[in-house]
C-alpha cells in the first residue's frame, strides 16, 4: 500500500488506534501507520500495534535524562521513519514546540470535549467528561483539531455533538463520546491523505 507513513502517539487503552488500525487495513486511509509510540510501557495500544505487527515503540519517560531527552528521542523517530502525519490519539505528554513547529500543520489530536470547552491543561479523558457534567452542560462531542504551540488552542477540522442525558456519568459520557471520536479521527486521517484539508490561518477548509 502507498500514501503517506503515519505516526500514532499514544498513552493508554488505544481504541482511537484501533479505529485507525483497522480504517488503514481496509483501505480507508491512504497512509499506513509505520511507527506506534507510547509514553507509558504498559499502555495496552502497544498490545494492539503488535497484533496488527505494526512497530510498537515504547518511550518510558523516567529513563531519559529529562524531558528534552524524551522529546529529542521522539523527534529521532518521527525523522529515521519519514513521518508524514503524526497523530496523537490519547497521548498524554505535551509535545516540545520544536516539534510543532517542524511539523505544523502535520500534527493532529483527538480531544474527547467541544474546543474551547473543557480543554487545556489538565483536561484530559475522564477529567474531561466529569467537569462537563458537573457544569451541567447539556451538549458536548469530539474534535480533531490541528497541533500547535499551545494545549487544545490549534484550528478545529471536525467536531461533533453528543447530547448530555439525564442521569450521565462519566463513564457514560466517555463511551459516547468515545464512539464519535473513533468515527472523526479516521475521518481527520483520510482527508489528511487525500490533500484535502486546507490550512487558512486559525481557520480549517475542507476540500
Ligand atoms: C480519548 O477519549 C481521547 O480523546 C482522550 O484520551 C482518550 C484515549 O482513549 N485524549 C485526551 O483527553 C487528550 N487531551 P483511547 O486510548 O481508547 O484512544
Amino acid at each position: 500500500m502507498s500514501g503517506l507513513n503515519l505516526a500514532v502517539l499514544v498513552s493508554g487503552n488505544g481504541s482511537n488506534l484501533q479505529a485507525l488500525i483497522d480504517a488503514a487495513s481496509q483501505g480507508r486511509i491512504n497512509g499506513r501507520i509505520a511507527a506506534v509510540i507510547s509514553d507509558r510501557k504498559d499502555a495496552y495500544a502497544l498490545q494492539r500495534a503488535n497484533n496488527h505487527g505494526i512497530e510498537a515503540i515504547a518511550l518510558d519517560k523516567r529513563e531519559f535524562a529529562g524531558k528534552a531527552a524524551f522529546d529529542a528521542e521522539l523527534s529521532k523517530q518521527f525523522r529515521s521513519r519519514n513521518i508524514d502525519l503524526i497523530v496523537l490519539a490519547g497521548f498524554l505528554s505535551i509535545l516540545p514546540t520544536e516539534i510543532t513547529k517542524e511539523y505544523e500543520g502535520k500534527i493532529i489530536n483527538i480531544h474527547p470535549s467541544l474546543i474551547p470547552a473543557f480543554c487545556g491543561k489538565g483536561f484530559y479523558g475522564e477529567k474531561v467528561h466529569k467537569a462537563v457534567i458537573e457544569h451541567g452542560a447539556k451538549m458536548s462531542g469530539a474534535t480533531v483539531h490541528f497541533v500547535d504551540e499551545g494545549t487544545d488552542t490549534g484550528p478545529i477540522i471536525l467536531q461533533q455533538s453528543v447530547e448530555v442525558a439525564e442521569g450521565e456519568t462519566p463513564e457514560t459520557l466517555a463511551a459516547k463520546v468515545l464512539v464519535i471520536e473513533h468515527q472523526l479521527i479516521v475521518k481527520a486521517a483520510a482527508l489528511f491523505c487525500e490533500g484535502r484539508i486546507l490550512l487558512d490561518g486559525k481557520k480549517v477548509i475542507i476540500l
